[in-house]
């Protein structure tokens, strides 16, 4: 979570940091704040709230300066207040940091300092880092060296930013669990913990990795290890468009990227399709499928909607390609010493590549001789970095919190995989031919679910002031009735709870009453009959019913309260469809209260900690 920017140059870096950081408040947006040197002075401005708050009630753009570094926060250690808003500055105001990550041990370090008589203003874990650079400043050592002296002293995670008005051409960065990447100019550098604080400004980036250190000037910059290797990185070009990541006309991210779905699901399948000889294509794992096919069992992790993504994923694996599959939320699988061995394949997924508990589950399973495949959306993300193999959605930039796109395309990448190894397997070619010509309908549909978005709108508009919603669904529908609560509760703040429609009679019909409205997904499949009949149970409750329905059924239109139609599709695709009046479900509900959909309170994109 949060943000990093920073800049060294010849210019006004306030342009940049402003904008940076307003590009990086889907990391956190509790606090910001910015540190440079004017004057041969360090001075820093920060507080409460947003960037625009910030910019506003300090008069940034009035400000000229080249050298600085500036952050947006999601508030662990210490409440969201001035005083534990980043950047940090040492006693004497000659040096500043902003990190992002958690010091673990910062207690521990915060005692020894506080002896050595360092004295503490936040309550942040974050400001030890400070504090303990200066320390070893004041042993004679260069910027650069106290801060990798620092890092050798630290547990936890960080990406790291530091100014001193000692060292004033140099900003030195580090990281470890955190992203950092520094953006190469013309005698000028930046730096920031994601791509789209950069891309008005450079395409030539530098990724840096798990305990490496740089320090960056105007023209140049160097990198090592935080135990002292050298090491050479490479620059890279990066192939992302200003465009991709503003709302388009859109009032909210969050609806620009629901109303995207019908492109980003073609961009997810485009030359993974092979009609000619009824299967997929997806060249990153090309030669792995064997040892894929020959594990014992593929074991699922993520966290948030994709780890609803995995269920999916379970139930279409199970069905095409006959391998057992277990799915766990990474933040168990990693401290629950799960049993992996090499005839294991374990499969990562993750929109931001970046989320904590997902990277550190990967790392454990992969010590453990696993297979580690990595299903993300960032192209050049730690967790499609540290995979052995893996596949891109290629879903475009995902900026507001609540997971949409990013959703849809997850799933199909899963649909093309089983299609893929089902085919390997004992799938006919007429019967891989079908599918795939589903598969590339899907577009289409989609656009006609969101065209006909006026019926969910004015649905949305009755129910915006209630304080519950059930959601129901049976097989691969179970997963999405999740996926369609979760969305409700993260951007509209309602309560609502997804369950397998059936096991709603072992809890959740006690609550059932005139008040309570439960949108049951009641697709044409195997098991339509039983959702029928755990239909009629409910209403029989009184219950308000809201069905996501076939736009040929006929017969529950006639039971339940609301209707919203999705055109019919095989059931492996079912969830791309059914998940879509779902998002605006709760996207419109969201609206109408008023609420800031793209930066729903507490939340974050990417969760960097665990
Ligand atoms: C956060 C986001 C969710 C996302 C989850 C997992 O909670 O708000 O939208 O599903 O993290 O993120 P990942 O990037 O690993 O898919």
């Amino acid at each position: 979570m949060c943000g990093i920017v920073g800049y060294i140059g010849n210019r006004n870096a306030c342009p940049f940091l402003t904008e940076g950081l307003k590009r990086l408040e889907y990391r956190g947006y509790d606090s910001a704040g910015i540190a440079f040197l004017s004057d041969n002075e360090l001075e820093i401005i920060k507080d409460k709230g947003k960037i625009s708050e910030l910019e506003s009630n300090n008069s940034l753009s009035n400000l000229n300066f080249s050298v600085g570094i500036g952050h947006t926060r999601w508030a662990t250690h210490g409440e969201p207040n001035k005083i534990n808003a980043h950047p940090h500055f040492n006693h004497n105001k000659s040096i500043c940091i902003v990190h992002n990550g958690i010091i673990e041990n910062y207690e521990e370090i915060k005692i020894k300092l506080e002896k050595d008589g360092f004295r503490f203003i936040s309550e942040t874990d974050s400001e030890v880092l400070v504090h303990l650079i200066d320390y070893f400043l004041s042993r004679g050592y260069s910027l650069f060296q106290a801060v990798r002296y620092s890092l050798n002293e630290v547990n936890g995670t960080y990406g790291l930013a530091v100014i001193s008005k000692k060292e004033p051409d140099k900003i030195i960065v580090a990281r470890k669990g955190s992203p950092l990447i520094i953006g190469i100019g013309k005698n000028e550098n930046f730096i920031a913990s994601d791509l789209q604080a950069l891309i008005s400004y450079t395409n030539k980036v530098v990724y840096l990795a798990d305990d490496e250190i740089a320090e960056i000037r105007n023209d140049s910059f160097f990198t090592r290890t935080i135990s002292d290797e050298s090491i050479k990185k490479e620059i890279e070009d990066v192939d992302l468009e200003l465009e991709q990541i503003s709302k388009g006309g859109y009032a909210h991210f969050m609806l620009k990227e629901i109303m995207e779905q019908p492109n980003s699901i073609q961009n997810s399948i485009r030359g993974r399709l092979l009609f000619e000889e009824g299967t997929s294509k997806l060249g990153g794992i090309e030669n792995y499928v064997d040892r894929i096919l020959n594990s014992r069992r593929i074991i699922i992790t993520a966290c948030g909607s994709s780890w609803h993504v995995g269920l999916i994923a379970e139930y279409m694996l199970e069905q095409f390609a006959g391998i057992p599959v277990e799915v766990d939320y990474a933040s168990e699988f990693r401290y629950r010493n799960p049993i992996i061995s090499n005839d294991d394949t374990v499969i990562f997924i993750s929109q931001s590549g970046e989320t904590a508990d997902s990277l550190a589950a990967l790392k454990e399973a992969k010590r453990k001789g696993a297979l580690i495949v990595g299903i993300c959306n960032v192209v050049g993300s730690s967790i499609a970095r540290e995979s052995m193999t893996g596949v891109y959605i290629h879903a475009g930039p995902e900026i507001g919190v609540a997971s949409t796109k990013a959703f849809s395309s997850q799933v199909m990448i899963f649909a093309l995989l089983s299609l893929l190894l089902a085919r390997r397997l004992n799938m006919s070619k007429q019967d891989g031919s079908n599918i795939i010509l589903e598969i590339n309908s899907i577009s289409e549909k989609i656009k006609n679910i969101l065209d006909n978005n006026e019926i969910i709108k004015n649905i949305a508009e009755k129910f915006k002031d209630v304080k519950n919603f059930l959601y129901l669904g049976r097989g691969y529908n179970f997963p999405v009735a999740l996926e369609g609560a979760l969305k409700m509760k993260e951007i509209s703040y309602i309560h609502a709870e997804g369950y397998p429609a059936a096991e709603m009679k072992h809890g959740p019909i006690a609550l059932i009453d005139e008040n309570m409205p439960i949108v049951v997904l009641a697709p044409k499949d195997s098991v339509y009959e039983k959702v029928v009949s755990n239909i009629k149970e409910l209403k029989a409750r009184k219950g308000i019913i809201i069905g996501i329905l076939n736009e040929q059924d006929n017969e529950l239109s006639n039971i339940v309260d609301y209707v919203i139609r999705v055109p019919e599709t095989i059931r492996m695709l079912m969830p791309i469809l059914n998940i879509i009046p779902l998002q605006l479900l709760a996207y419109y509900i969201a609206v109408s209260k008023g609420l800031n959909v793209d930066q729903p309170r507490n939340l974050a994109k990417s969760v960097t900690v665990e």
